[in-house]
């Protein structure tokens, strides 16, 4: 058995396609929305690459959030995003990026729209659900932590 990423089919089509890590974070999980978040996206057209479970460590969690470090909610943003098993998720579409982070919906998911994942499922600015990368740079960056 090889790797579903290391194999010689082009899953992700013609080479247009984007790519986004996708984190359902900790309180997802333990709400079992991890069906319905991969379905999500599934439904508008991203290509699961690959995906795996992972307990994100303090050293991992502030690799990824390293922009963050020294602001006022890091700690609890770190403690948060430590406080349980997560799903890592390489997804591919066009224009993935953009699209992930309309269906997150905004950060505090209080303020995000009815039929976002957050706004649907999240509880606050921190309690969030899930993370999509922002950026082509931030992406590769974050698969390159997540998945080597
Ligand atoms: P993410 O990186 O998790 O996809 O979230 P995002 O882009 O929507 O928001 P970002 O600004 O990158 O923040 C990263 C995570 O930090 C927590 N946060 N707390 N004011 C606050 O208390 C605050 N602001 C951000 C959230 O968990 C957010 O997802
Ligand atoms: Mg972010």
């Amino acid at each position: 058995m090889i790797n579903c990423r290391d194999c010689i089919h082009d899953c992700s089509g013609a080479g247009k396609n984007e790519k986004s890590l996708i984190i359902i974070k900790p309180d997802a999980v333990r709400k079992k929305l991890i069906g319905e978040i991969i379905s999500r996206f599934e439904h508008e057209g991203f290509l699961i690459e690959n995906m795996k479970m992972v307990e994100i460590n303090k050293e991992l969690a502030s690799k990824h959030y390293g922009e963050h470090k020294g602001k006022d909610f890091f700690n609890k943003l770190i403690n948060y995003i430590t406080s349980g098993c997560s799903v890592a998720m390489v997804v591919s579409r066009e224009n993935a990026i953009k699209r992930a982070r309309e269906m997150m919906g905004t950060t505090d998911s209080r303020k995000a729209k009815k039929g976002t994942i957050r706004g649907d499922f999240g509880e606050d600015v921190t309690i969030n659900v899930v993370h999509g990368s922002d950026s082509e740079e931030s992406a590769k960056k974050e698969i390159k932590l997540f998945f080597g």
